[in-house]
């Protein structure tokens, strides 16, 4: 990739360095040690989620995997029950394969090499250079969602930053931009100018680049980044069968499905019908719906039925792939954040 040493563009990343330096954020659990490993996992964490939320599950993370080889020794199933709640669950199955291809091919040391780590599940272009740019001090720029914002504004570019040209363009830009030197503290500087002051509505009087910023001087800070019109989501309903006693619950370890694959929940259903005919007529007079949840994943929304049934549907033999799960031991099974909130509500709650 070309680098432009425009004397605008020098000034920029001094700038932004001796912002972050100053007003930057600096206790973030993985900046207490930046190695590549733990940069990858936050990079990994923060990809859809927000800083406060990924904080305690980022400590506990490290703390259960404090290395690439720990996480690729551990079953699948451990690293979904630590990440339970953080949504995205692709990103934990990703993040293990990737562990286990670090270890055996990469003697359990994360890369830094934007090219080798690109190569890697889950890891696309800008968490690449992130890792590159943050663990390893590279000189390889960023364009998160953040970034993205920061960059179209100081450009004036007023094009949709999620149209591949005007995309390609800001990547561009940002990797003219970045420095040689003090790559990490620039890198970090970006992101944290683009999460505290260039917000939605930013506070450009104290930005440290408004001086040389498009968007401000030509008042266009709340057309930039340019608003997509939003698709309605569609909404779907799902019924799911309660089924517990004192001591155990029924619950299926889902496959390879679109959303929460290799996590445990409820039995699904796709109707109340379907529901219905499942269920042994011994235990149909026992149903009884509660109340529906909601939850919003990136495509669609999704309406949650639960359907108690009596606990005496625990004696039934049922189909292999229902299995009787003890209460006291829910905690270690990774579980979707809305079928949690059933069963904590319902059973733990009672
Ligand atoms: N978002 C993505 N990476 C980040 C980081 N290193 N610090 C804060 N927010 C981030």
């Amino acid at each position: 990739m070309k680098v432009t040493t425009h004397p605008l563009y020098m000034n920029f990343a001094h700038t932004i360095i001796a912002w972050q330096r100053k007003y930057g954020r600096h206790d973030l659990p993985w900046q207490e040690e930046l190695s590549s490993y733990r940069v990858w996992i936050s990079e990994i964490m923060l990809q859809q989620t927000q800083v406060t939320t990924v904080k305690s599950y980022f400590i506990r993370f490290i703390k259960r995997f404090p290395d690439a080889s720990s996480l690729a020794k551990a079953p699948l199933d451990d690293v979904l029950s630590l990440w339970a709640g953080l949504g995205y669950y692709r990103r934990a199955q990703h993040l293990h394969t990737a562990a286990r291809i670090v270890h055996e091919q990469y003697h359990g040391e994360v890369p830094t090499d934007p090219n080798i780590l690109v190569t890697l599940p889950g890891i696309g272009q800008s968490t690449a250079h992130a890792i590159a740019s943050i663990a390893g001090n590279l000189p390889y720029a960023i364009l998160d969602a953040n970034v993205k914002r920061v960059l179209a504004r100081f450009l004036g570019i007023r094009g949709d930053v999620e149209q591949n040209s005007v995309k390609s363009d800001l990547f561009t830009q940002a990797q003219a931009l970045m420095p040689q030197d003090n790559c990490r503290i620039y890198t970090q500087g970006m992101m944290d100018l683009g999460a505290t002051v260039c917000t939605k509505n930013p506070t450009c009087t104290i930005c440290p680049i408004q001086k040389d910023c498009v968007a401000q001087k030509k008042h266009w800070q709340l057309l930039i980044p340019l608003k997509k019109k939003k698709k309605a989501k569609p909404t779907r309903l799902k019924y799911y069968l309660l089924a517990y006693n004192e001591e155990n619950i029924l619950l299926v370890k889902r496959s390879d499905q679109t959303i929460w694959s290799n996590l445990w929940c409820l039995p699904e259903f796709n109707s109340m019908t379907e529901l219905n005919d499942f269920i042994p007529s011994a235990y149909k007079g026992d149903l009884c719906n509660l109340t529906e949840l909601h939850h919003t994943f990136t495509h669609f929304h999704l309406r949650l039925m639960p359907v108690l049934v009596g606990s005496s549907a625990l004696d039934f033999i049922w189909p292999a792939n229902i299995q009787k799960i003890p209460l006291k031991s829910l905690a270690d099974y990774g579980l979707p954040t809305p079928i949690e909130k059933i069963l904590y509500s319902r059973i733990i709650a009672t």
